[in-house]
């Protein structure tokens, strides 16, 4: 099948594929025991940024699952990483930075890195590895979208309501817009990067965007992520978590093929409130990973059902695959999905 075909390609387009697509966020990693054995001994970052190994984590849901997509084995990080900013992941933790990002200053002295400057040769060796063996599959690449990385960054690490980031955008709006604007500018290289390698799609990830008021949202996050994906060139995916209060505000104004919906609101809702230029992903329960088959079956065809609505659903989980998910829940998944 030609990759223009692609199951997953003509949902974001908006057709109705026989079989819907289906691929989960976070198939590459813990859940899989062949990712744990490739990776001990490398650090997470250090892994990222090995070709071979990126490459071959990259491929391994797909050999393993069937799923209709590979998703770029990397992380939100690496980019700024590339940057030479000091980041490591610490595992059960997340990024933390030696340095958080919160006096002006600091914005001024980060964002006098020039994103064109940001060295793509691992990321571009492991893109094309993949594309060469992938065939008629999709490589969805992704980066993190400008508040999820503030979330981090000004932080210093993961926290849970992301304040000293959000007190920054009234504080010194300055200080924030030109941060953000920035971020949007690093993560967009990162995307052009696995785009002149290969990716045939692209996701945007705003995990933490749930934490913001819809006022906020569209003031002070909306166009730095829209300037992240505007005229990127091929089709493009962007997903957060709680944006359940501005859910119309993730189409970017058109810059969205897709977005990304969590399980908390249901896929019809959702596509009621999209309208019908936007293509709907998700939004299995991650918790439901963990229930007996007939009960993660069930949920599986309501989702089904309730992505009708929309005018293409590309099936995915509400959030990342939790590490402690038996992969072959995953696997019957896509089963179930390729039969209907
Ligand atoms: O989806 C995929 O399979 C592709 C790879 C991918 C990773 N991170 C690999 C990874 C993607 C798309 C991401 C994105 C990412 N990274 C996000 C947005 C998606 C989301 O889940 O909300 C965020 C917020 C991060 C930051 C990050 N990196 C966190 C919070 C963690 C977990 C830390 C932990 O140990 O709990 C990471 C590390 C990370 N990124 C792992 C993987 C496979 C685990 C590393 C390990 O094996 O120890």
């Amino acid at each position: 099948m030609a990759l223009s075909d692609a199951p997953l390609l003509r949902a974001l387009r908006g057709d109705r594929p026989a079989q819907t697509p289906v691929w989960f966020m976070r198939q590459a990693g813990r859940s899989l025991p062949e990712y744990r054995e490739l990776r001990v001994g490398t650090r997470m970052l250090d892994a990222c940024l090995t070709p071979d190994l990126a490459a071959e984590i990259t491929l391994q849901p797909v050999r393993r699952h069937g799923v209709d997509a590979a998703v770029f084995f990397s992380d939100i990080v690496i980019p700024l990483r590339l940057a030479g900013v000091d980041v490591v992941i610490e595992p059960g933790r997340g990024p933390v930075f030696a340095n958080p990002v919160r006096s002006a200053d600091d914005v001024q002295r980060l964002t006098a890195i020039d994103p064109a400057d940001l060295d793509g040769t691992a990321i571009a060796a492991a893109v094309k590895i993949v594309t060469d063996e992938l065939g008629g599959t999709p490589l969805i690449g992704f980066a993190g979208a400008p508040f999820t990385l503030a979330a981090y960054l000004v932080e210093g690490g993961p926290s849970k309501e992301h304040l000293q980031a959000r007190a920054m955008m009234h504080a010194d709006p300055d200080s924030w817009n030109r941060l953000a604007g920035w971020l949007g500018q690093v993560s967009r290289r990162f995307l052009e990067i696995q785009r002149d390698a290969g990716a045939s799609v692209v996701q945007l990830f705003d995990s933490w965007a749930g934490s913001l008021s819809p006022a906020d949202y569209r003031a002070f996050v909306a166009p730095h992520s829209h300037a992240a994906l505007d005229g990127i060139g091929i089709p493009t995916i962007h997903f957060g978590v709680g944006t359940g209060p501005f859910l119309a505000d993730m189409r970017l104004d058109g810059v969205a093929d897709a977005v990304g919906v969590d399980w908390r609101q249901p896929l019809d809702e959702a596509a009621a409130i999209l309208g019908p230029d936007v293509t709907v992903q998700g939004n299995i329960d991650p918790a439901l990973l963990g229930a007996p088959w007939p009960v993660l079956e069930a949920h599986v065809l309501d989702v089904l059902e309730r992505g009708r609505a929309a005018r293409g659903h590309i099936l995915n989980l509400g959030h990342g695959v939790p590490p402690e998910t038996d992969p072959d829940q995953l696997t019957r998944i896509v089963e179930l999905v390729h039969s209907r």
